[in-house]
């Protein structure tokens, strides 16, 4: 039989990547269209949509062009990307302003008002989170009350990766894993909420047929293949947000599974057959990519965000010396990390640069090294960086463990996972081996294996990633670090209460 081939478009940030796979999940070609993120006022953050499209366009071009493989052996289309964004449509379906995206803060009176409208215990119950000034359904309130023009006008709601499938589909559709970081649905029941969105006088018709991620949503038009070079009536299934995109890309889709992601960000992320929900919101609790399972996320603001300050601002010498090498300034910076002994000689760091979500939720949070003496060095601190940010992917861990899911599989990814020294504090400090995906391609592969699901060449999202995922390398724990870690990791847990009020002290120095 001729190899079958997939699609996985992932619509990030920076950037929409797409990549054409066989269906053995190999990489035949790949294309990525970086696209400029606004921010108009301190604290906001818009994307145009249209840039996305147009990434999307012709990132899909490329990697037809650049593989040669015909258009009607490709049997399906993924979307994976940022979650939360905003999209309006009007009539006419024209954009009507800019998107409001996921890391977009404005919207902290609008949060209130929705906890005020639905009650705080009422929004957890149902969508499984505190309202949240990332989420979807704080934008909407924001946009009706600062733009009733705008709001008047609007005829539909949608994601940003589901913006894209209605430009290539014409259909308003979503699945369940984005779908739930809008605050609209019903996490439990899988559905959009007639009571939420009552409350908050949110008219149901705007929203989107909610799908789960590997059913089919809707196939190519005639319009989009003449753009992108698809066939017309190639099928585009639900995929997934990103981080649950990202969890089939690694395998996590059975009980006992999780990943660790270290990007700007850090998420750790455990599946879930049964709802499992943080009666105090410190962790998200959504609906997974596998139909019917569920997912619990908790994410740390600062993870390799602390990393890169501090070699922007301290690291010339081995930015230099990375150059002349010909390696990467974090290799070399790993290195030196690895010469000073656990406990980086007594040195804590807490790593809330940019406020923190699990487990503290506090915007006020502010990064702090604890106990410098003259003895230390660039190196202590580099390894404490390393140290603080894995307690503080520990704490997400102790949620878990707190909400009966336990994780005995630990799979580690994102540009953090890539260093050895950075997986070992992470198998010692969370007592369970850390490994790594033979693919470096989470998302996208996540989705397009959706897509293969959806077209017929798997049976369930689990036998898709059994058949194609591979693990790569394996970090046990150290036995002899454990308890040196559980010392430091006690420590720096004693650190946030100990400063909770001196950091409200500090922000209203600021006002
Ligand atoms: C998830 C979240 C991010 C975005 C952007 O809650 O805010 O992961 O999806 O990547």
């Amino acid at each position: 039989m001729a190899l079958r081939y997939v699609i996985g478009v992932d619509i990030g940030t920076s950037g929409t990547k797409t990549i054409l796979f066989d269906e053995t999940g190999d990489v035949i070609a790949s294309a990525t269209v970086e696209y400029p993120l606004y921010h108009p006022h301190n604290g906001y953050a818009e994307q145009d949509p249209t840039d996305w499209w147009d990434a999307t366009v012709r990132t899909i071009q490329s990697v037809m062009a650049q593989s040669g493989v015909p258009a009607d052996s490709v049997k399906g289309v993924g979307l994976s990307g940022q979650m939360h964004g905003l999209v309006m449509l009007d009539a006419q379906n024209e954009v009507i302003r800019r998107s409001i995206i996921w890391c977009d803060q404005r919207t902290a009176k609008e949060c209130e008002e929705i906890t005020q409208k639905v009650g705080a215990r009422r929004l957890i119950e149902i969508t499984a989170n505190p309202a949240l000034t990332g989420f979807t359904a704080s934008k909407i309130l924001w946009v009706k009350n600062h733009e009733p023009e705008n709001y008047a006008k609007c005829r539909h709601i949608l994601l940003p990766k589901d913006y894209i499938r209605f430009m290539l589909t014409g259909e308003y559709a979503t699945e369940v894993s984005d779908a739930s970081g809008m605050q609209l649905l019903d996490i439990p029941r899988r559905c959009w909420s007639d009571e939420v969105l009552e409350k908050l006088e949110i008219d149901k018709n705007l929203l989107g047929t909610v799908y789960e991620s590997p059913e089919v949503t809707g196939r190519i038009t005639k319009e989009a293949s003449l753009l992108t070079g698809l066939a017309e009536g190639t099928i585009v299934v639900g995929g997934a947000g990103d981080n649950a995109a990202a969890a089939v890309g690694t395998g996590v889709v059975r009980d006992g599974k999780a990943f660790t992601t270290i990007g700007t960000s850090g998420v750790v992320f455990a599946h879930t057959s049964d709802i499992a929900i943080d009666p105090k919101g410190r962790v998200h609790t959504f609906c997974c990519a596998v139909p019917g399972c569920w997912h619990v996320m908790g994410v740390t603001q600062g993870a390799g965000l602390s990393l890169k300050w501090f070699r922007d601002n301290f690291c010339g010498a081995e930015q230099e010396t990375a150059v002349q090498m010909g390696v990467d300034p974090y290799y070399l910076m790993d290195k030196e990390a690895d010469t000073v002994p656990v406990g980086a000689n007594r040195l804590l760091y807490l790593p809330y640069m940019m406020g923190e979500r699990t487990p503290h939720l506090d915007p006020d949070a502010r990064g702090v090294f604890f106990g410098l003496t003259a003895m230390h060095t660039k190196k202590d601190m580099l390894r404490a960086i390393l140290e603080g940010v894995s307690y503080s992917l520990r704490d997400c861990i102790e949620i878990f463990r707190e909400m009966d899911i336990s994780v005995d599989d630990m799979m580690a990814c994102g540009g953090g996972g890539t260093s050895p020294l950075w997986r070992q504090m992470l198998a010692d400090l969370y007592a369970c081996p850390v490994k790594t995906s033979a693919s470096k391609e989470g998302p996208s592969l996540g989705v397009a294996l959706l897509a293969m699901v959806g077209a017929g060449i798997y049976p369930t999202v689990q036998a898709a990633c059994d058949a194609v995922i591979r693990e790569d390398k394996v970090q046990p724990p150290c036995e002899e670090n454990i308890p040196q870690y559980e010392k430091y990791y006690q420590m720096y847990r004693s650190l946030y209460p100990a400063l909770k009020d001196s950091y409200k002290a500090l922000a209203a120095l600021g006002e």
